[in-house]
């Protein structure tokens, strides 16, 4: 199998390999959150890995915070990687009955030997595609997608979240979202890089602008509730995963991760793709 059929994403198959053999950097930037870190002043980032986690948690409670999570709660994180969003909520709320759901069950398992629930927490791993979950309609007060819905089938990601979500419940997700003039192109696969990006990152679909999720949100009966830019807090990430990649055995594909994440640095740096934070809430009667 070529690693654009997998429905894991390549980059995790390196990630898990660096966890197994021990390697430190690997485990404290990335064991836990498996996304980009957010540092309110960029310039501070040391380029360390326990810099690199920091952000990564910063950028999780960003996120989370976005969702108005008002304990007791029922929360769905959807594309849940090793865990590090629910461990987070974990640690900062009681009251929580979480659901992590991913599709890849080396990552669930990870997770689940991770997390360990606080007191009064429940959580749950479930395998599950993101496009079809397996969960109660009405049955969550908020769904999180932290850095995840690239690699979904958006439209069908937006129709199940809405159908779980209570009304009044709220989805938050981050995400590279083009400027309208990128869009077009980024259906296209990035043009030259799409080959770079697919081995590196999988199958990822960066075309949806705001104004397509407007779209979205409607169509699945809900409204944007907020959208935070912070790409430029996000800058730090290129060069610390570009610094790590230079150190990587496998000289192919650290080759093609450079060009993929370099390529995507530069379009950040010029906000041709701009890393947003989204939320949106469920509209309806709250009486039901
Ligand atoms: C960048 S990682 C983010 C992981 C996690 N949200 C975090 O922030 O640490 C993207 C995640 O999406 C998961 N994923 C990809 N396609 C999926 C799908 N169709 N359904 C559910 N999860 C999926 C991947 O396995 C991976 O865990």
């Amino acid at each position: 199998m070529n690693a654009s059929e997998s429905p894991n994403p390549p980059y995790f198959d390196v990630l898990l390999d660096r966890i197994a053999s021990g390697d430190r950097e690997a485990v404290t930037a990335f064991g836990r959150h498996v996304h980009w870190g957010l540092w309110d002043s960029p310039a501070a980032a040391d380029g360390s890995a326990a810099d690199y986690l920091q952000a990564a948690e910063r950028m999780c409670q960003r996120i989370c915070d976005a969702a108005k999570i008002q304990p007791p709660a029922r929360i769905a994180d959807v594309g849940c990687g090793f865990g590090g969003t629910i461990a987070s909520l974990n640690e900062r709320y009681q009251s929580l009955a979480m659901t992590g759901i991913n599709i890849d069950p080396r990552q669930l398992q990870r997770a689940e030997e991770q997390v360990v629930p606080a007191a009064d927490n429940q959580i749950q791993w479930t395998c599950a595609d993101a496009a079809s979950l397996p969960l109660d309609d009405a049955a969550f007060d908020a769904v999180l997608a932290v850095e995840c819905i690239f690699h979904f089938d958006r439209p069908r990601f937006f129709a199940e979240a809405s159908r779980i979500l209570r009304p009044g419940g709220v989805l938050s997700l981050s995400d590279f979202v083009p400027q309208p003039q990128m869009a077009d192109f980024m259906t296209g696969g990035a043009g030259a890089m799409s080959e770079a990006i697919r081995w590196t990152y999988g199958d990822v679909d960066m075309s949806c602008s705001l104004d397509g999720y407007e779209q979205l949100a409607a169509e699945n009966g809900m409204r944007l509730l907020a959208c935070e830019d912070v790409t430029e807090q996000t800058l730090p990430t290129y060069d610390f995963l570009c610094e790590g990649a230079q150190r990587w055995h496998d000289r192919h594909h650290a080759e093609l991760f450079l060009q993929a994440t370099g390529w995507l640095r530069k379009a950040s740096r010029k906000k041709l793709i701009r890393y947003l934070i989204l939320s949106f809430e469920k509209l309806g009667d709250r009486s039901c």
